[in-house]
Formats: C-alpha cells, sequence, structure tokens
C-alpha cells in the first residue's frame, strides 16, 4: 500500500483538498500526508478539515510541518525529506508518491499510472508531461545541460523532466535517497535536481510514464519569478561536479502522444519584461567577472547594459559560458549569483528568437537534439553545432 505526499507553500487550499481527497479514494492509498512550509492560511484550511476527511475515507490524513534537516536555505528539500523520514521512521508502507499541491489536472490517473509501472519492478516512477516551448528553461539549460556535458554516459541527459516533483518511491528507493548526505543536505529547490542525480547514482531503476493532461499549472511573469530557483538548481548541479555516476542503469521512457493546441500556443514568459532584466542590476566587480568568459560572451553582456543583446548566446556559447560557471561561480556570492541569471536569461532570450519563435514542434526537436549534441560534444569533444 502506498503513502501519498503533497508537499505545500502558501497553496490554495480547496485545491490542495480536492487533490487530498482523489487520492483518498485510491484503491492503492492507505494515507496522505500533506507537508507544510510554515503555519499559512493553506496549513490552518487543510488541518482543519483533515478530520472530517478521516471519518469519510476511513484513511490516515495528516498535515505536519516541515523539520529543519538539511543545510541551505529551508525550502522544499526539507518538506520533501521530511516526508521520507515520516515514511521511514512512521509507516510500513511500500510506496511513497509526492505530487505538488497546485495541480489543476491531478486525477485517479497520475496515481493508477504510477503504481503500475511500480508493478512492474521499477524502483522510481517519474511523470512527465507537455510544458510549453519557452516553459521549463530552468529544466532545459541548466539541468539537462549540465547532467549532458558532466555525466554523459549516464542516464541522467535522458531523462525528461529531471525537476519534476511528480514522482513514486519504493520503500527501498526512499531508504537509499533518504540515508544520503548530499540528499539529506539539499533543503531549496536544488531537492528535484539531488533526487534525480541520487537515483541514478545508487542504480535505481526507473520508469518515466506520461501524462497528457499536464500539470495546468500558472506560468511566469518576467525571468524574475525564478531566480531564485535557478540559482539554486544550478548550485546544486555544481556541487556533485566531481561525483561519479554509474552508467547503463535501467531507464524505460513512454512515448509521448500528441500535445494539444492550447499548450503549443502558451507563451512561457513576459518577453518585454524580462528584456529590461538585462539592463539592470550591474555592478563594476560585475563587469569584472566577465573577463573570465570568452570575448564575445563578456563584449556582449557589456553593450546590454545599454540595449539588450542575446543573439551571441547561441548552444555552442552556452556550452562554454557553462564550463567557465562550473569552474568558478560561487554561490555565496551576490555578484555571481546575478550574473547568472543574466547570462541564462540571454541564452534563453536567443532561444526564444531563434527557436521558439519557428513553432512548438520545432522547438521540442531542437531541444532533445541539443541534450544529444552536448552528450556528444562532452564524449567527443570540440565544437558540437
Ligand atoms: C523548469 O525550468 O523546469 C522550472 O520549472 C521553471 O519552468
Amino acid at each position: 500500500m502506498s503513502l501519498v505526499v503533497f508537499p505545500f507553500k502558501e497553496e490554495d487550499p480547496e485545491v490542495l483538498l480536492r487533490n487530498v481527497e482523489v487520492a483518498l479514494e485510491h484503491p492503492r492509498v492507505s494515507e496522505v500526508l500533506c507537508v507544510g512550509a510554515s503555519e499559512d492560511r493553506c496549513f490552518e484550511v487543510t488541518s482543519a478539515e483533515a478530520p472530517s476527511l478521516v471519518r469519510r475515507y476511513g484513511k490516515p490524513v495528516k498535515v505536519i510541518l516541515q523539520e529543519r534537516l538539511g543545510e541551505l536555505r529551508p525550502g522544499k528539500g526539507d518538506g520533501m525529506n521530511t516526508a521520507l523520514k515520516y515514511l521511514l521512521e512512521e509507516t510500513d508502507h511500500d510506496r511513497v508518491h509526492f505530487y505538488d499541491a497546485d495541480i489543476v489536472s491531478f486525477s485517479a490517473e497520475w496515481i493508477t499510472k504510477a503504481e503500475e509501472a511500480a508493478d512492474e519492478g521499477y524502483q522510481v516512477v517519474r511523470h512527465y508531461f507537455p510544458r510549453s516551448s519557452t516553459d521549463a528553461m530552468i529544466t532545459w539549460m541548466i539541468t539537462r545541460t549540465g547532467f549532458s556535458l558532466l555525466w554523459p554516459r549516464s542516464v541522467l541527459p535522458w531523462i525528461e523532466q529531471p525537476l519534476g516533483g511528480e514522482l513514486l518511491l519504493s520503500r527501498e528507493a526512499a531508504e537509499r535517497l533518504f540515508s544520503d548526505p548530499r540528499v539529506r543536505r539539499q533543503s531549496d529547490w536544488g531537492i528535484d535536481t539531488l533526487y534525480t542525480f541520487s537515483m541514478v547514482a545508487h542504480r535505481l531503476s526507473i520508469s518515466e510514464i506520461y501524462m497528457d493532461v499536464g500539470k495546468l499549472h500558472k506560468l511566469y511573469g518576467a525571468l524574475t519569478d525564478l531566480k531564485t530557483m535557478l540559482i539554486e538548481c544550478f548550485s546544486a548541479l555544481r556541487s556533485l561536479k566531481h561525483e561519479h555516476v554509474p552508467e547503463g542503469t535501467v531507464h524505460h521512457i513512454e512515448y509521448p502522444g500528441p500535445v494539444r493546441q492550447e499548450m503549443k500556443e502558451k507563451v512561457g514568459y513576459d518577453f518585454e519584461r524580462t528584456l529590461l532584466l538585462l539592463r539592470k542590476g550591474w555592478t563594476e566587480r560585475q563587469a569584472d567577472l566577465l573577463s573570465l568568459f570568452p570575448a564575445r560572451v563578456r563584449e556582449g553582456m557589456l553593450a546590454s547594459r545599454e540595449y539588450p543583446r542575446f543573439a551571441f548566446m547561441d548552444e555552442e556559447t552556452w556550452a562554454e559560458v557553462y564550463a567557465v560557471l562550473l569552474a568558478h561561480f560561487d554561490s555565496g556570492d551576490d555578484d555571481w549569483k546575478e550574473l547568472l541569471f543574466k547570462l541564462w536569461i540571454t541564452r534563453v532570450l536567443q532561444y526564444t528568437t531563434t527557436v521558439a519563435l519557428r513553432g512548438y514542434d520545432y522547438a521540442m526537436h531542437y531541444l532533445h537534439q541539443m541534450v544529444a549534441r552536448y552528450v556528444h560534444r562532452a564524449l567527443v569533444g570540440g565544437s558540437t553545432v
């Protein structure tokens, strides 16, 4: 039997409670756990409703606060790890599911498909779903790029949504992850990177299942909304750069289905507001740090202080920038953080105007090929485009 976990922070309690009920109705689910980041309104409303859900469904529903388990900013990582601790120390469930609390398209199918893949013997099941061609820009430009350049022979580059928060772990997989100190310390947004990394590093078998309904979560305004997530995801990846990852673990990906027109037409972020960010927040020190980068990057970025430039940040240039960031970035240094943010925005704008503009199907093909070219570059060396 399975435990279903919803980590949450300032979510709409109605959406969360509806999702809790979907989980409670499922015959494979024997308990639901909601882990709150703080005692916000969502926490209060959900805690108040829990006893009546217990009466109605005859299954335990717990609403708890996340513990301080990690060493970085207290965030989603502490929430997910609190749930693993609960599973292992307080229960004997065989499996645990994680779902983000804000999925408005959540249904029994998310649980059923994951259970069926786990029945086939997979230790980890990861959901993936269509996302707009200008969404997932940390996933593509930071995580999948980094996995390709650092561990090209592992399955890491090929994991569809390495930052996805919807997954199932067998009890054994949960034990392995929770006993890994690298996972335990990652209390912030870097947790998804660490879970993905660690499941491959521990040779767990992985099945990726396709949910064509998607997540229908809200998209972003200017890319500033993603700044902290970007910095924490890159820092998490960089902290692993000397780690060894084995080749050839078991990995199956369900073939995706047709994507709805609505998703193909969705714009992931506000282009104009993002453009402005390139001119803001410059310091002399950031300009000095640019001397570590190739001349065309330094010149382009410095020119952006006057007028936004991004055409120079193509795939090849981004690989070179990424190598400099892996070598020199300092997550405790505000100038480095701001510079990383601006460099990433530059890459996203270049991709948006040269690739995403050509349409959804072109863009998705490009992004998958980009990963393959980065893997090739890491294995064979040299320019990839
Ligand atoms: C990503 O890149 O996957 C983040 O969720 C932002 O969209």
